[in-house]
């Protein structure tokens, strides 16, 4: 390195001397990124003080050099933390803004850092890290939203409400049975969250822009202090892939439509036609004209979220789509995307835990609803069922004693057996008293079923799959400080 280039302070480029002249005003602001990669910064001087180290050990920089790169690295981290470091969009990246600020506090020596690497194999590996903390986090989040509907589900075992497909009654559940629904499709997201960070076990430093290095870098050891269980394998894919950026932000695409059909069930069951939940205050807003007004805001703007959710993935999938290998200045475009998909799905999370953990069940409007006998239709068929009835032909009987009772007024529940007789005559003595909700929910005991006895079990062996996610997440997170 020439002494002049070694002397350009934060203001001046890092290109070298191919470049005599300066950017055009507009192209500098045009491709900076500064503004929002700096939420790579704490993981990219991470790996930066890993590079610095491995330098040294290779012999490839000097030792008291190596203490001048981590001692200046950790101060820069230090300014970013406070705040009061300045981001200078002309040094276009997160990584040329922190070398320079190195320079400006250690000297010369700054120069060093980026031996035997470029911003390639440097950016693959902050997203890394990156995505690694974001699977914990959206894992985190998700347990707790889970472990609230858990509590609550807990607390409703008894409460009983309609079940609807095509958001007709259709048979009588218990609340602990339905939350329990989404404990499992959030159990999924967590899985896939998990699964993604096991293709993130490799560590890119050392691909360098594209083919690696001429000089004797262990990969290994930098692998290792990073917490990766090993270094890439092929140089090329390091610096050109963003898949596992994709499979993650699906991921949280997917959690975000399960998010959003939690929520607009809220914003159903919270109507006034429905009644069934009141939202907690600090959970709602107002209306600035209708005094009257409690709003569902919260779960509506989970909702209208998980459209952005989605559409940031498709936005990732069509920047890479047409790459050829490797790196193309397009995957910059990966990053705005990626961090808003994350952070709303924190966001999204957390306040779903929130409305859940605090919403008011109104039990009598749900057991009022359930309580209309014609939910108990099924259940009649399958008397005539047991007595050796085809299912066809009961289906049949019962339709028509349906159309009996809507035609005539007559309540499905209190028919008496001569009149269930007249419609077939395999209904036994005691069929009137099989129409009865609490015994058409216990029938219900099948494994994955609303009986009272499955749903505890269930929310037994959900409760102990929580513990095990919780004590997972401890772990990693221990394992990655
Ligand atoms: N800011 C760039 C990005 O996010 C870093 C890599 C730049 N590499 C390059 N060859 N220009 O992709």
């Amino acid at each position: 390195m020439t002494q002049s280039e070694d002397q350009k302070g934060a203001s001046g480029k890092l290109w070298g001397g191919r470049f005599s002249a300066q950017t055009n005003p507009t192209v500098e602001r045009f491709s900076a990124s500064v503004h929002f990669d700096r939420a790579l910064a704490r993981y990219d001087i991470r790996g930066s003080i890993a590079h610095a180290r491995m330098l040294g050990a290779q012999n490839l920089i000097p030792a008291a050099d190596v203490d001048s790169l981590v001692g200046g690295l950790e101060a820069v981290a230090q300014e970013i933390e406070e705040g009061s470091f300045s981001f200078d969009p002309a040094l276009e990246d997160i990584h040329m803004n922190i070398e320079a600020r190195l320079r400006e506090r250690i000297g010369p020596v700054a120069g060093r850092l980026h031996t035997g690497r470029s911003r390639n194999d440097q950016v693959a590996t902050d997203l890394a890290l990156y995505l690694r903390d974001a699977c914990l986090s959206a894992r985190q989040g998700i347990l707790d939203l889970r472990q609230v509907l858990a509590e609550r589900a807990a607390e409703h075992i008894d409460t009983v409400l309609p079940g609807y497909t095509h958001l007709q009654r259709a048979q009588p559940v218990r609340l602990a049975h339905h939350w329990l629904a989404f404990i499992e499709v959030l159990g999924r997201d967590a899985e896939r969250f998990a699964d993604a960070s096991t293709r993130l076990v490799a560590c890119p430093l050392g691909s360098g822009a594209i083919a690696g290095s001429t000089l004797p870098l262990d990969r290994a050891a930098t692998a290792h202090a990073l917490g990766f269980e090993r270094p890439t394998r092929n140089s090329m894919d390091t610096v050109s892939s963003r898949d596992v950026a994709v499979e993650i932000m699906s991921a949280a695409a997917i959690c975000m439509i399960n998010l959003s059909r939690l929520s607009e069930e809220l914003v159903i069951w919270s109507s006034t036609e429905f009644g069934f939940v009141e939202l907690a205050d600090a959970y709602s807003t107002g209306s600035s004209l209708m005094p009257q007004k409690k709003n569902p805001d919260v779960p509506e703007l989970v909702r209208g979220k998980s459209g952005r959710s989605i559409g940031n993935l498709v936005s990732l999938m069509t920047t890479l789509k047409g790459l050829p290998l490797t790196y193309n200045r397009d995957m910059q475009e990966d990053k705005e995307p990626l961090f808003d998909s994350m952070a709303t799905l924190a966001d999204s999370l957390e306040v779903m835990a929130g409305t859940v953990a605090t919403l008011q069940v109104n039990t009598a409007q749900m057991a009022l609803a359930a309580a209309d006998p014609m939910l108990l239709a099924t259940d009649l068929a399958e008397v005539l069922v047991v007595e050796g009835v085809p299912f066809r032909e009961a289906h049949e009987a019962v339709g028509q004693i349906v159309a009996h009772c809507v035609g005539g007024g007559h309540d499905l529940g209190t028919l008496d057996h001569a009149t269930l007789r007249g419609f077939h005559e395999a209904f036994p003595a005691g069929a009137p008293e099989l129409l009865d909700i609490e015994r058409s929910f216990e029938a219900r005991s099948l494994i994955g079923g609303t009986a009272k006895r499955s749903v505890l079990s269930a929310l037994d062996e959900i409760r102990q799959a929580l513990d095990s996610e919780a004590q997972a997440l401890e772990s990693a997170s221990r394992e990655d400080r």
